[in-house]
This record gives structure tokens, C-alpha cells and sequence, in this order.
């Protein structure tokens, strides 16, 4: 008996749940479809549809502004005037691992093959750029570049112990590590004044200072990294010409670099290298980053 009650019951409330539904899709008593009169939705409608179009409008017109305001080759903001600032940072390739993200760390093993390789391809990698010579300018001291015109870096001009074909000297333990300025947009090196050049500017820069180069010079930190670095040199040349600034969003630009050999590195000693920037607009600070990196070579 009990039973059969509740079976009732049940029929009965889906009976009605059913109902209600069908009588909210469509109620023929008060002519309303889904609880509304047809009145009712189209007012709904239009007050959507004005609602977008408001909104579409109002976007449109603050994106106009936008562009109009923004010009996609020349920062709006330049030099003292940014954040950038005025001063470069200096960075130097190959990056270590992208895992290590904190890591400045240069470490390989002599004759690990793949430990080698990872360099070599990174420096690979960043130099494919310089292959091209389309477009560019052959520029020298003589000769003016436009505005427009992007110089060609030339890569034979490096010494073949810091080539590709070498491996830029990993695979022998005589690492070359690349080093550049950070490009700033529409910035120019200024030169020292002959009684304005530092104290601790190395004395071979000092004494045989040209004011139409930016100098890059590398030393180790402490005095047993002096020691350990052993005997260093520059490819091209320790002087970056300045007919390569300023940099203004030319098309193909090549930022000009410097090839630092580190001709025999004490083996399977940690030295930590800093490589600093010379001319007399770039800052120097260590803390900031500025006219100054650091990284650290293992060769083991
Ligand atoms: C080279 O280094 C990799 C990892 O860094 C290692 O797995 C491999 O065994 C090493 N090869 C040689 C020949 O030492
Ligand atoms: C600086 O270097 C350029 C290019 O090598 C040379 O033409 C110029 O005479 C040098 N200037 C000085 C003052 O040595």
C-alpha cells in the first residue's frame, strides 16, 4: 500500500514540473514565451542592441586615438625622457640555458661535445642576422650614412679563432663571448674630451684613445680572477666605430658588437668577468646594470 502511494506522488510532481515548464516556454493564458510578452522582448532587444553599439562605439573611437597617437617606428617617449633612459646597459651572448633564467653562468666541458655545442649554436644563432648583405651600407669614417641606412657588420673581419667554422673556440676551451650595447633608441656616444678621460679607464685605451669608437674592455673581478683570465682579446677591434649609431629603427639593423677571446682561461676555476663600456654618456653603475655586465666562465 505504501507503495502505491508514493508511486502516485511521484507521477503526480513530475505531471506538474512538466507543466510549469511547457507553461513558461510558452503560456497561451497570458501570451507570454519564457516569461515575457512580446512587448516586453523586443524592448529587451533594442535596449541590448543600442547597449553594444555603445559599447562598440566607445572602443572604437579610444582604439582611433590610440593609433593615432602611437607612430609604429619612433618611441614616443626617448632618451632622458623614458624609462630606458639615456645610458645603455651592456649585454654579452651566449646566453646561458633559458632554465636557468638567473644564472650568468658560462660552463662547458673541454671535448663534451654537446656541452660546447649549445654555446657555439647560440652565438650561431644570433650572428645568422649578420649574413645578410642586402640592403646594408658598407660603412666607414669616410663616408656618411642616411638617416635611413643600416650598416653592415662584417664578419670576416673577425679573427678566425672567434669564428663560426671554429666554433668561436668552445670546443677548445679558448671561449669568445660577444658583447654589446643595449640599443637605445636615437642614442649617440658622446667621446671623452682629452682631459675628461677616467683614471680607470685600462691604460692601452687611455693612451691610444680615439673619440670615433666606443671602447669595450674586459677584466676579471677580484685579483685571483685577474689572474685566472688569462691573456684577452678583441675582435674586430676593442673600439665600436661610431658611424653605427644612432640607432632609429632602421630596417635591418645590426647592432654592432664586440668579440672578447679569452685566449687561456685557467681550467676548472670559476672566474667572474666584468665587461664595461666606455664613452662619456654612458653611466656607470653596477647596481643598475649600467655601462657594465657581469658573467662568470667555467672551463673545465
Ligand atoms: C656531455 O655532457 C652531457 C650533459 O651535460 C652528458 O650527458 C654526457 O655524458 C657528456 N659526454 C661526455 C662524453 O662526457
Ligand atoms: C681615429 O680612428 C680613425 C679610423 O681608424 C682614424 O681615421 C683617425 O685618424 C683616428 N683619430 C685619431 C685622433 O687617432
Amino acid at each position: 500500500m505504501a507503495e502505491k502511494d508514493i508511486q502516485y506522488y511521484e507521477t503526480q510532481e513530475d505531471k506538474t514540473k512538466w507543466q510549469s515548464t511547457k507553461e513558461f516556454i510558452w503560456n497561451p493564458r497570458t501570451r507570454q514565451f519564457c516569461g515575457r510578452t512580446g512587448i516586453s522582448w523586443a524592448k529587451i532587444i533594442i535596449f541590448y542592441i543600442i547597449y553594444y553599439a555603445c559599447l562598440v562605439a566607445f572602443w572604437t573611437v579610444m582604439l582611433l586615438v590610440f593609433y593615432v597617437t602611437v607612430d609604429s617606428n619612433h618611441p614616443k617617449w626617448k632618451l632622458d625622457s623614458s624609462k630606458i633612459g639615456s645610458s645603455p646597459g651592456v649585454s654579452y651572448r651566449p646566453s646561458p640555458p633559458e632554465k636557468n633564467v638567473d644564472s650568468t653562468l658560462i660552463w662547458f666541458r673541454r671535448g663534451n661535445a654537446s656541452e660546447s655545442k649549445y654555446w657555439s649554436d647560440s652565438l650561431k644563432d644570433f650572428l645568422e642576422p649578420y649574413q645578410v648583405e642586402e640592403g646594408l651600407k658598407e660603412c666607414d669614417f669616410g663616408s656618411t650614412r642616411k638617416p635611413e641606412e643600416s650598416c653592415r657588420f662584417n664578419l670576416n673581419s673577425i679573427d678566425n679563432s672567434c669564428s663560426s667554422s671554429q666554433n668561436f673556440g668552445y670546443d677548445m676551451g679558448h671561449p669568445c663571448v660577444l658583447i654589446k650595447l643595449n640599443r637605445i633608441f636615437d642614442w649617440e656616444p658622446k667621446p671623452y674630451d682629452s682631459d675628461s678621460i677616467p683614471q680607470n679607464m685600462p691604460e692601452n685605451l687611455k693612451n691610444d684613445y680615439n673619440s670615433s669608437y666606443v671602447y669595450i674592455s674586459c677584466e676579471g673581478e677580484n685579483p685571483a680572477d685577474k689572474s685566472n683570465i688569462g691573456p684577452i682579446s678583441y675582435y674586430p677591434s676593442q673600439g665600436i666605430p661610431n658611424y653605427y649609431f644612432p640607432f632609429t629603427n632602421q630596417p635591418n639593423y645590426l647592432t654592432p658588437f664586440v668579440f672578447v677571446h679569452f685566449q687561456n682561461p685557467t681550467i676548472s676555476v670559476l672566474i667572474n668577468i666584468e665587461c664595461k663600456a666606455w664613452a662619456a654618456n654612458i653611466k656607470y653603475n653596477k647596481k643598475e646594470r649600467l655601462g657594465s655586465v657581469h658573467f662568470e666562465l667555467l672551463v673545465d
